[in-house]
């Protein structure tokens, strides 16, 4: 087993802040239909020194288990972060102690940081929806890691029903 999947196995063994916050301050939710996954991040705000600091963060994945164990890692990373530090964050970095992913798992933390930026821009995530209905720095980071054609991956943003 490589060293990843030891990592995975082990945050899987105990992944941290799944499951849906009943008081999120947002949420964000994508979906790949190349894969059929789906992740929802919830992200619940405070005030720390005069700031607005992300209190808590949870996530809901149905999908691969290595999207859930980045998603596991990056909830616990977001605690405390600022919305600049969180929105500055990408797939590699939201993977934390997991390290580099192998190519055919790039997207699943893509997926990760797809929601948390989703979860943070609410109203412009809205906006570019609105205007190209897809969601662009997402599904433009895909296709140039998946090295297949513009056009044969799609990233949806999903409706929340959770309301
Ligand atoms: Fe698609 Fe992991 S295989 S998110």
């Amino acid at each position: 087993m490589s060293d990843f999947e030891q990592k995975v196995r082990e945050t899987l063994a105990n992944p941290q802040n799944q499951g849906e916050m009943e008081d999120a301050d947002s949420v964000g939710t994508v979906g790949s239909p190349d894969c059929g996954d789906m992740l929802r991040m919830w992200l619940k705000f405070t005030e720390k020194d005069g700031k607005k600091v992300i209190d808590k963060a949870s996530f809901q994945s149905f999908g691969c288990q290595t999207a859930i164990a980045v998603a596991s890692m990056a909830t616990e990373m977001l605690k405390g972060k600022t919305m600049e530090e969180a929105k500055a964050l990408n797939a590699e970095e939201l993977s934390g102690d997991l390290g580099a992913l192998p190519p055919m798992k790039i997207h699943c933390g893509q997926l990760v940081e797809g929601a948390l930026q989703s979860a943070l821009n609410p109203e412009e995530e809205k906006a570019v929806a609105e205007e190209t209905s897809t969601v662009p720095t997402l599904i433009q980071s895909i296709q140039a890691s998946s090295g297949k054609p513009a056009g044969s991956i799609k990233i949806i943003k999903l409706e929340d029903d959770t309301e």
